[in-house]
C-alpha cells in the first residue's frame, strides 16, 4: 500500500503562479513588487496552496517583461532588493509554503555583461557563449529559423560581421548550451538561489535550449493558418527539442538534487510522446515537465479523457503527472471555456492525479481584459498587431477589492483593470459560499485533507457525450468525479451498484450532502465529487 510519507510536497501539493508585476504593488508605482507579495501571503495560506512560483524578478531592461535578464543574481529595483527577497523566502517558509523561482537559461538580455562582451569582438573569450554564425555566401541568414515573436531568428551584427541567434526578441540572444562554461555559469546561478533556500525552479523554454549542430533548415508547416504567429509557418524540428537537451536537463537535475527536496519543473510545449522524455532516464530529468494539454486541447470531454488516458499510460515508471490550466502566456481559463464552465475546469484541474498549477486570479474567475491598442505592452502583441496575440489581457492586476484600482495599487496600474472588478474580486467573493473563490478554497482544502485526491490512483470511467468521469482512490477511500463539459443537462448512468455514495463537493453547493444511488441527473456546466460507499 502507498504510504503518504513517500510523497514529496511537489507531488501532493498545489502550485500557484504569481506574475509579480500584477499581484500587489506596495509603493504606488503601478507595478507589483516583492513587499506586495509578502503582504498577500496570508491570503495564499488561507486559500490553501502549497507553493508559489513567481515569474522573473531579476534586473532586466524589460523588453520581454523580465524574461530578458541582465543579472541572474540580483533583484530588479522595481520589485525590491535582495533583502526583500530574503524576507519573502522567510515569510513563505514560515507559513509552511514553498517558493519556486523562474530560471531563464535559454537566453539572456542583450544588455547582460556576458553578451556585451560576446558581441565586442570575434576573439572575445565570451564570443562562444552565444550562437554566432557567418552569413551564407549570398549574405543571407545561416538557417531559415524564425523568432517566436515574429520575423527572423537571426540578427546581423554590423560590428563583428556575423549573425547571432535569438529564439525570441533580438534583445534576447540565445546562450550556447554546447559550451561547458555556459553550463557551469548557469549551474552557479542555480546554486546561488538554492543556497538562499528557494525550493526549486520553473525552467523557461526548456525544449529550446539546444539547437541542431549542423544548422539544418526547419521544414515548412503544411497546417499553418494565417491567424497563427508567423513562427508557426515552420516546424521547429531543428531549432527545438534536440536529443542533446536531455543531458543538459539531467545536469540541472543533479545540481537541484544536491539540495534536499527541491523541484525542477520544465516549461515544454510538446505532444505527450515527446514531453515524457523530459522525465529523463531513470527519472533523472525534470521532476515535472509541465503538461499544458488542458490549455492546448479543445474543451471537449472525449478529447480530454483520451488525452488523460494517453498521458497516464505514457508516463515513465515513477514519473509524477502534472496539470496546468493557465499561465501568463495564454488566454485565461474563464475566457477560454466561458464563465459557466470555469468551475468545472477548476474541479478537473484539482481532482486529476498529479500536481496542479493554477494561475493567479483564476480562483476568482478573472477574465482576459481587453487592452486598447495604444496601451498594448507585450512584444508578441506589438510585433504581430494584426494577429491578436498580445498576452497582456491575461496579465492584468489582481482584483483584491472594490476600492480604487481593485486594491492593487495607489498609483496608475501598468495595465488597466476590467469594468467589473467591483464585483469580481477577492473581498466580494470571500464570504460568498457560491463564489468561485469559495469553491476553489473548498476543493483545495479537501484535496489537501484526502490522500485519495492528492496521491490516490486514477481510474477512468466510461461515459457518454459531454461527460467526463473518473475515480480517485486509495485502499480505504474512493471518489467519483463527474463533470458535465456542456451547457446542457444530461444523465450519468450508473450501471453498477458500485457507485453509491454522497456528494461531498459540487459546483453548486446545494447539491452537497445528497446521497446518490441511481442515475445522476446533472445540470449544464455542473461538476460533482462523490465519496463512494
Ligand atoms: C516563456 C515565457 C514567456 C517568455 C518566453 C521567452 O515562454 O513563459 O513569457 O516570453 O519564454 O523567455
Amino acid at each position: 500500500m502507498k504510504q503518504e510519507q513517500q510523497y514529496l510536497w511537489w507531488q501532493s501539493g498545489t502550485i500557484y503562479q504569481i506574475y509579480p508585476r500584477s499581484f500587489q504593488d506596495s509603493n504606488g508605482d503601478g507595478i507589483g513588487d516583492l513587499q506586495g507579495i509578502i503582504s498577500r501571503l496570508d491570503y495564499l495560506e488561507w486559500l490553501g496552496v502549497t507553493a508559489v512560483w513567481i515569474s522573473p524578478i531579476y534586473p532586466s531592461p524589460m523588453a520581454d517583461f523580465g524574461y530578458d535578464i541582465s543579472d541572474y543574481c540580483d533583484i530588479h529595483p522595481l520589485f525590491g532588493t535582495l533583502d526583500d527577497f530574503d524576507q519573502l523566502i522567510q515569510e513563505v517558509h514560515k507559513r509552511d509554503m514553498k517558493l519556486i523561482l523562474d530560471l531563464v537559461p535559454n537566453h539572456t538580455s542583450d544588455q547582460h555583461p556576458w553578451f556585451l562582451e560576446s558581441r565586442s569582438s570575434k576573439n572575445n573569450p565570451k564570443r562562444d557563449w552565444y550562437i554566432w554564425h557567418d552569413a551564407k555566401e549570398d549574405g543571407s541568414e545561416p538557417t531559415n529559423w524564425l523568432s517566436v515573436f515574429g520575423g527572423s531568428g537571426w540578427e546581423w551584427d554590423e560590428k563583428t560581421q556575423q549573425y547571432y541567434y535569438h529564439a525570441f526578441l533580438k534583445e534576447q540572444p540565445d546562450l550556447n548550451w554546447r559550451n561547458p562554461e555556459v553550463q557551469q555559469a548557469m549551474f552557479d546561478v542555480m546554486r546561488f538561489w538554492l543556497d538562499k533556500g528557494v525550493d526549486g525552479f520553473r525552467v523557461d523554454v526548456m525544449w529550446h535550449m539546444i539547437k541542431d549542430e549542423k544548422l539544418r533548415d526547419n521544414p515548412s508547416n503544411p497546417d499553418y493558418k494565417p491567424h497563427q504567429a508567423t513562427y508557426e509557418q515552420l516546424i521547429p524540428a531543428y531549432s527545438t527539442d534536440q536529443p542533446e537537451i536531455h543531458d543538459i536537463v539531467s545536469k540541472m537535475r543533479k545540481v537541484t538534487d544536491a539540495y534536499k527536496a527541491r523541484v525542477l519543473i520544465g516549461e515544454i510545449y510538446l505532444p505527450v510522446h515527446r514531453l515524457i522524455i523530459y522525465y529523463g532516464t531513470n527519472n533523472k530529468g525534470a521532476h515535472l515537465p509541465f503538461n499544458f494539454s488542458l490549455i492546448t486541447l479543445d474543451w471537449d470531454a472525449h478529447k480530454l479523457s483520451s488525452h488523460i488516458s494517453e498521458y497516464e499510460g505514457a508516463l515513465p515508471e515513477g514519473g509524477w503527472p502534472n496539470w496546468v490550466i493557465g499561465n501568463h502566456d495564454q488566454p485565461r481559463i474563464t475566457s477560454r471555456v466561458g464563465q459557466a464552465q470555469a468551475k468545472v475546469a477548476g474541479m478537473l484541474l484539482l481532482t486529476l492525479r498529479g500536481t496542479p498549477t493554477l494561475y493567479y486570479g483564476d480562483e476568482i474567475g478573472m477574465r482576459d481584459v481587453p487592452i486598447p491598442p495604444d496601451k498594448v505592452q507585450d512584444p508578441q502583441g506589438l510585433n504581430m498587431p494584426d494577429k491578436d496575440l498580445s498576452r497582456d489581457p491575461a496579465r492584468t492586476p489582481m482584483q483584491w477589492d472594490s476600492s480604487n484600482n481593485a486594491g492593487f495599487t495607489t498609483g496608475e496600474p501598468w495595465l488597466p483593470l476590467p469594468y467589473n472588478f467591483q464585483r469580481i474580486n477577492v473581498e466580494a467573493q470571500r464570504e460568498d459560499t457560491y463564489s468561485m473563490l469559495s469553491f476553489y478554497r473548498r476543493i483545495l482544502q479537501l484535496r489537501k485533507q484526502e490522500p485519495a485526491l492528492h496521491i490516490g490512483d486514477y481510474e477512468p470511467v466510461v461515459t457518454n457525450g459531454s461527460l467526463l468521469a473518473f475515480i480517485r482512490k486509495t485502499e480505504s477511500k474512493k471518489y467519483l468525479v463527474v463533470l458535465n463539459l456542456s451547457h446542457k443537462p444530461c444523465i450519468f448512468r450508473l450501471n453498477t451498484q458500485e457507485y453509491k455514495g454522497t456528494i461531498v463537493l459540487a459546483t453548486s453547493p446545494e447539491r452537497e450532502g445528497k446521497t446518490i444511488e441511481a442515475n445522476i441527473s446533472l445540470y449544464g456546466d455542473e461538476g460533482i465529487l462523490i465519496e463512494l460507499d
